[in-house]
């Protein structure tokens, strides 16, 4: 049951290499230099498949930290399922999700945990990790925290923003991060300061102004930055590693590479959305158009220079990873809900299918380096969640999640094109990558290869993770 992909050029984040790669079943057994007959003459004979990769890059498959596959938010529900979104992700290279559970107040964390597996089982075509919002922190959640990192679920999601619904204030962050301090798990932070934000959402609403820009226009980035900050002494304080998530603002990040810089655990994600996108090209496209780019943090006025800065901080390492809080809302009845209210609108872009293309093209752009690339989308994810060894590598005893890209292949995104996702919209439009996924393996399986889908719901499995492997 052996599958060779031979003649390509093997990515990591320590070079490349020219390598054919040996899989038995699930697993990676062999990386064979060219002219390595240590294994036999002529293994491609005996391989049930051979993949030629020629001329194309051999990558561990994409890693997606942060993912709200049939989220219940904003009045609504995450467009994707764990199908449709997990079969989107294989279209685009990722062969791990890690996605949310959530707890609300009054919810009991065991529950959650279990509904979020009754969603999941059965229905992925990759493989799947949790980590749990905590949206209610009291004694039981705390108590809670400790079993699950048990269960494989090492990260916890705390919101300094959405006052009343996922918010925590600082009392309960700071009991959460003792409680991680202690048991060695990670905790992540959605930093917006929402108790200004409210304040500054309620202004705009009563002076009439409800298009959807005033979405961003009412979480500038003084508020990133506060709570940033905040989140990082708070950390500091009790010694518990710290994540950010779906970092938008320069001013935040600056905040946290000092940080860094000190020798903290403490570690920021962006998204593609950030990247590329602005305040004033998406989400304040005319009439209520902009709606389809409403989410938190926001887009940032590109003329206040945040996208340029958070591609250097990419390249610097103020930043460590890419994900793309893929949370999918359809613009008809979903996003329509804030018709009239902007803060009605459900807050989420879909992006899980593009990650991999979206950063690559920065690779062509001269942003980042084709290892960076492979460090920002797999190998680090893969260690900050605890998967590396089993993900986010191509080395003997590596589950075999393995993308072939094709440097001279294009990608057209959008509706109509490249769109896999169950939305009725794409956020990314008329974007053209000059590269493309050709082939995608999911623990040895071939799930993608020749346009086509071939992997299955239920192929996926769920990983327990082990504590963060990137922790100083
Ligand atoms: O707008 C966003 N980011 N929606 C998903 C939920 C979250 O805060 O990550
Ligand atoms: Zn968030
Ligand atoms: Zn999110």
């Amino acid at each position: 049951m052996t599958t060779l992909i031979r003649g390509g050029t093997v990515v990591s984040p320590t070079g490349r290499v020219q390598a054919d790669v040996l899989i038995d079943g699930e697993r990676v057994v062999a990386l064979l230099a060219p002219g390595d007959t240590s294994l036999g003459s002529n293994l491609a004979a005996s391989a049930r498949i051979v993949i030629d990769a020629t001329d194309k890059y051999v990558i561990p498959g994409g890693v997606d930290g942060h993912t709200h596959m049939e989220m219940p938010f904003g009045g609504t529900q995450a467009s994707d399922t764990f199908e449709t979104g997990t079969r989107a992700a294989a279209w685009g290279g990722t062969t791990t999700i890690i996605d949310f559970i959530v707890q609300r107040k009054g919810e009991r964390v065991p529950d959650t945990l279990a509904a979020w597996h009754h969603k999941a089982n059965g229905n992925c075509a990759i493989d799947y990790g949790f980590h749990q919002i905590l949206g209610g922190v009291d004694d039981e959640a705390l108590k809670a925290m400790d079993e699950l990192v048990g269960e494989g679920i090492t990260s916890f999601k705390l919101f300094m923003a959405y006052p009343g619904v996922f918010y925590s204030d600082d009392g309960q962050v700071l009991r959460a991060m003792q409680r991680a301090a202690e048991n060695g798990s990670l905790i992540m932070m959605h930093a917006e300061n929402g108790i200004a934000i409210d304040v500054l959402v309620a202004q705009a609403l009563a002076r009439g102004e409800t298009d959807p820009i005033n979405h961003g226009l009412t979480r500038p980035w003084e508020t990133e930055a506060e709570a940033t900050h905040r989140a990082i002494m708070l950390a500091r304080l009790t010694g518990a590693p710290l994540y950010i998530v779906h970092m938008s603002a320069k001013q935040a990040v600056a905040t946290l590479a000092q940080a860094r810089g000190e020798g903290w655990n403490v570690f920021g994600e962006t998204c593609p959305q950030y990247l590329y996108l602005s305040l004033e090209e998406q989400l304040g496209a005319a009439g209520f158009e902009g709606a389809k780019w409403v989410c938190s943090t926001p887009l940032r006025a590109r003329s206040e220079g945040h996208q340029d800065e958070l591609w250097r901080y990419l390249r610097t390492g103020g930043l460590s990873v890419v994900s793309t809080d893929h949370c999918p809302f359809c613009f008809k009845e979903q996003k329509e809900l804030g018709i009239g209210d902007f803060s009605k609108i459900p807050n989420g872009i879909g992006g899980v299918e593009h990650r991999l293309d979206l950063i690559y093209q920065g690779v062509v752009d001269g942003q980042i380096s084709l290892e960076r690339w492979v460090e920002l989308c797999s190998t680090t994810p893969a260690r900050m969640f605890g998967l590396y060894g089993r993900k986010g590598v191509i080395e003997p005893g590596a589950d075999a999640d393995i993308v072939i890209y094709d440097p001279n292949g294009r990608t057209g995104i959008g509706y109509a094109k490249k769109h896999h996702m169950q939305m009725d919209y794409s956020a990314w439009e008329g974007f053209e990558i000059q590269g493309k996924v050709d082939t995608v393996l999911s623990r040895g399986s071939v799930i993608i290869r020749d346009d086509a889908y071939s992997g299955r719901a239920g192929h996926g499995q769920y990983l327990r993770r082990g504590l963060s492997q990137y922790l100083t």
